[in-house]
């Protein structure tokens, strides 16, 4: 029989600081999110210094949290992995350096992971997704068809030109006044069921690349018909725009990423990074059951920011 392998893990890109124990990649013994969400809610966005002082503050706290609750030592485990890059460098020194801190103690290899290709293997987690497949990385920072060949074999095959999907998101939210981060309060108002989603017609970007995005066309067209909608001084009817936003996003996600698993021929979609917790996209890619395809998506906690997705990115890719 083959050895449990245990992996310890770190994530502090952005604005969670995070740990976990995942056993052979596909398994959560623990996962553990310390996040900053209200502290950065009161300036619109995240500010990188205060979010590496933050990492500071809780990242003891958050270890051992992670490995007590896994009920386990660092003596069990057989690797330390933290996210390496991309994403903001003060806040990335704190989980790498614990991370190393932790291997050299303990011993054990140190494991560094790429966050873009942490979000694509949280789809190995609680699941038997082998490749090939399609992902679609929808995060805060990224937008990305990413063709999955084998483990550790990726091909970037489109991606955004300018905005990221998330990033369009959270900038229409801050429009209507919604608080940081937008996306998750974008998709409330929209799945409410109040809403006309056909009420706006909004533009659907054409690009050079078949499978490539563009959403700043989209963020200016929500710019200028809410200013409109502003100057002739009505109360901003922000279920309609949020159903028409949200129809408009997952609709260009949905058909992009349909024609091109149709053009590499490939059956199996997974949804990654934090847009991919969104409702209206979901459905939409679920629905493709019905006609032959077989989706993947993380669980809610781990498509945002989460540590279970850094172990499993270190086990399937190392
Ligand atoms: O992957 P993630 O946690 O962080 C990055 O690596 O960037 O993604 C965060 C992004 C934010 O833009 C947030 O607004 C968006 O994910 N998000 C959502 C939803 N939940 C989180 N966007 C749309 N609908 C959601 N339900
Ligand atoms: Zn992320």
């Amino acid at each position: 029989m083959q050895k449990d392998t245990y992996i310890f893990a770190l994530e502090s890109s952005c604005d969670e600081t995070a740990a976990a124990v995942v056993k052979n990649g596909r398994e959560v013994i623990s996962n553990v999110v310390a996040t900053q969400i209200e502290i950065h809610r009161q300036y619109g966005g995240v500010v990188p210094e205060v979010a590496a002082r933050k990492h500071l503050e809780s990242i003891n706290l958050v270890v051992d949290e992670a490995i007590s609750q896994a009920n386990m030592k660092f003596e069990d485990m057989d690797a330390i992995a933290a996210t390496e890059k991309p994403g903001l460098v003060g806040c990335l020194l704190v989980g790498v350096n614990a991370a190393k801190t932790l291997s050299l103690v303990y011993n054990k290899p140190f494991i560094p992971v790429n966050h873009l290709k942490a979000h694509v293997c949280a789809n190995y987690i609680d699941t038997d997704l082998k490749p090939p497949f399609l992902c679609l990385l929808v995060s805060g920072g990224h937008t990305q068809l990413i063709k999955v060949s084998d483990y550790g074999q990726e091909e970037i095959i489109g991606e955004t030109m300018d905005d990221s999907v998330g990033e369009a998101y959270d900038k229409v939210a801050r429009l209507m006044g919604l608080p940081y981060p937008g996306g998750i309060e974008v998709d409330k108002l929209a799945k409410s069921g109040i809403g006309d989603k056909h009420r706006f017609k909004l533009p659907k970007a054409r690009t050079s690349g078949e499978f490539d995005f563009s959403f700043s066309g989209l963020k200016t067209a929500m710019l200028r018909l809410i200013q409109g909608l502003e100057k002739e001084g009505e109360e901003l009817p922000v279920h309609d725009l949020c159903a028409s936003f949200q129809e408009t996003v997952s609709a260009t996600l949905f058909e992009k990423a349909l024609s091109a698993a149709k053009a590499y021929d490939i059956k199996q979609i997974a949804l990654a990074g934090g847009v991919a917790a969104n409702s209206e996209i979901r459905r939409k890619f679920f629905d493709l059951e019905n006609q032959g395809f077989k989706i993947y998506a993380p669980k809610m906690k781990y498509c945002t920011d989460n540590a279970s997705m850094v172990g499993a990115a270190a086990y399937f890719l190392h």
